[in-house]
C-alpha cells in the first residue's frame, strides 16, 4: 500500500528536478502534513477537500501534485471549514509548491552541516525536507500560528523528525540556537527584521520573499557581514508568498474624497500589471495600496489620509486626482520614470542592503538612486 506513496515520490523528485534534494523529496511523506482536507483554489472562492472523500490512491495524487495546498483561510483550517466554498479571502496556511520549496532552499544554499533557522513552519513540510538533510538538531523553525504551530509538530513526530519548534512571531528570530549559517523564510516580509541579521553568523545568509502593502512582490538573498549589516540583490524571478501576519497590509478604510489636486500624466498607470513597476512604484509609495477599478488606477494611504486615482482621458494621456499629505501618484511616477529611463531593468538590477538603523533598495547604474524601506 504504502509504495504507491513512494512511487510518487520518486516520480515528484523526477517532475521537479530535485537534484541534491531528491532523497529529501523521496523520503518526506507529504501527506503526513497535509492534515485530512485542503482546501481547492475554485478562483471565486476556496472549497474544502477532505482526505475522508476520496479514495486512498485520489488523496495520495493530489497530495504529490507539484501544487501548492492552502490548509488555511483567513485562519480557518481546510478541515474545520464548512462544506462549502468560502468566498475569497486570503490564505494564511499552506504547504507550498516541492518545486518552490527546493528552488527556495538552493538559492539560500543549505547544505550538509548548515545550521537553519525557518519562518514559517507552516505545515512542516519544508521543515522535514530540512532535516531529512541536515538531521534534526541543525533545523530551528518558528510559526505564528498556534494551531498551525501544533499540527505541523504532531506531524513531524509522526515523520520522525525533532527540530526546535517555536510558537511565535519569527520576525524576532529565536536567539538561543544562534548563530545560524543560514535564514529562510517561507512568509513575505516588508523589510528585512534586523534581529535576522544579527542571529546569522558573518558570511550567512537571508533568503525571504518580501511583499509591500501595494502588492509589489520580490526574491531577496543577503549575505550578512560581521559588523551587523546584510546587504544583497533580488532574484531574477519574484515569487509571491503570504505576508509574515505582522507585516499584513492593513484593512483599506474608506478615506473621505475631495475634489483634491486635478493634474495631467502621459505615463500609462497599466504599467503597474508589471511585476517589476510595481515592485518599483512600491518603493515610491510604501504604505499606499492599489486598485483598478476597470481602466482607473487608485492609490490609497489610510494611514495618512492620502488617495490618487488616475483614469484615461484619451490620445495617450490621463487624469489625475490626488489629495492628503502625500502626492501618491506624483512620487510612485516619479520612481516609474527613473525606471523606464533606466531601460526597464528586472529585479535583479536593484540591490539591497540592511543595516541596524536604516535599509534601503538601489537600482544599479542610476547615480546612486535609492530607496529608503524604513522611511
Ligand atoms: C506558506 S506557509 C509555510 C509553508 C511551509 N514552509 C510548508 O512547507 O508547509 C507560511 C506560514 O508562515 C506563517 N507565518 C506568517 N507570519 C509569520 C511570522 N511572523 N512568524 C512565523 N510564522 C509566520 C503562516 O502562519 C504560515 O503558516
Amino acid at each position: 500500500m504504502n509504495d504507491l506513496a513512494a512511487e510518487l515520490r520518486a516520480d515528484l523528485a523526477a517532475t521537479i528536478d530535485a537534484g541534491d534534494w531528491r532523497a529529501a523529496i523521496e523520503a518526506v511523506p507529504r501527506e503526513v502534513f497535509m492534515g485530512a482536507a485542503v482546501y481547492r483554489d475554485d478562483m471565486d472562492g476556496w472549497t474544502p477537500v477532505h482526505k475522508s472523500e476520496m479514495t486512498r490512491t485520489q488523496w495520495l495524487k493530489l497530495v504529490y501534485r507539484d501544487t501548492t495546498w492552502v490548509t488555511q483561510v483567513a485562519g480557518v483550517t481546510a478541515e474545520e471549514a464548512p462544506r462549502e466554498p468560502v468566498p475569497v479571502k486570503r490564505p494564511t496556511s499552506s504547504s507550498t509548491l516541492p518545486s518552490l520549496v527546493v528552488r527556495m532552499l538552493r538559492i539560500a544554499g543549505i547544505s550538509e552541516g548548515d545550521k537553519v533557522l525557518e519562518i514559517g513552519t507552516g505545515t512542516g513540510y519544508s521543515t522535514a525536507l530540512m532535516c531529512h538533510r541536515l538531521g534534526s538538531g541543525a533545523v530551528t523553525s518558528i510559526e505564528y500560528d498556534p494551531q498551525i504551530a501544533d499540527r505541523a509538530k504532531t506531524a513531524l513526530a509522526i515523520a520522525g523528525y525533532a527540530p526546535t519548534l517555536v510558537r511565535g512571531d519569527g520576525l524576532h528570530g529565536y536567539p538561543d540556537n544562534a548563530p545560524y549559517d543560514r535564514l529562510i523564510a517561507t512568509c513575505a516580509v516588508r523589510t528585512i527584521p534586523h534581529d535576522w541579521v544579527t542571529q546569522v553568523r558573518d558570511s550567512g545568509t537571508i533568503t525571504t520573499p518580501m511583499l509591500g502593502w501595494t502588492g509589489g512582490a520580490a526574491f531577496a538573498h543577503l549575505q550578512v557581514s560581521g559588523d551587523g549589516t546584510a546587504s544583497g540583490r533580488f532574484l531574477a524571478r519574484s515569487v509571491y508568498f503570504m505576508p509574515a501576519r505582522p507585516h499584513a497590509a492593513p484593512p483599506l478604510e474608506v478615506i473621505e474624497l475631495g475634489v483634491g489636486d486635478v493634474s495631467h500624466t502621459s505615463t500609462d498607470p497599466s504599467l503597474l500589471t508589471d511585476d517589476t513597476a510595481l515592485f518599483v512604484a512600491q518603493l515610491a509609495v510604501p504604505h499606499a495600496q492599489h486598485a483598478w477599478a476597470g481602466k482607473i488606477l487608485t492609490l490609497d494611504d489610510p494611514g495618512s489620509g492620502s488617495h490618487a486615482d488616475v483614469r484615461p482621458i484619451g490620445d495617450g494621456r490621463w487624469l489625475v486626482h490626488q489629495q492628503g499629505p502625500h502626492r501618491l501618484w506624483d512620487e510612485a511616477e516619479r520612481a516609474l520614470t527613473t525606471w523606464l529611463e533606466a531601460g526597464k531593468p528586472n529585479q535583479s538590477s536593484f540591490t539591497i542592503t540592511v543595516t541596524g538603523d536604516r535599509q534601503w533598495v538601489s537600482l544599479n547604474g542610476s547615480g546612486g538612486l535609492s530607496w529608503d524601506l524604513l522611511a
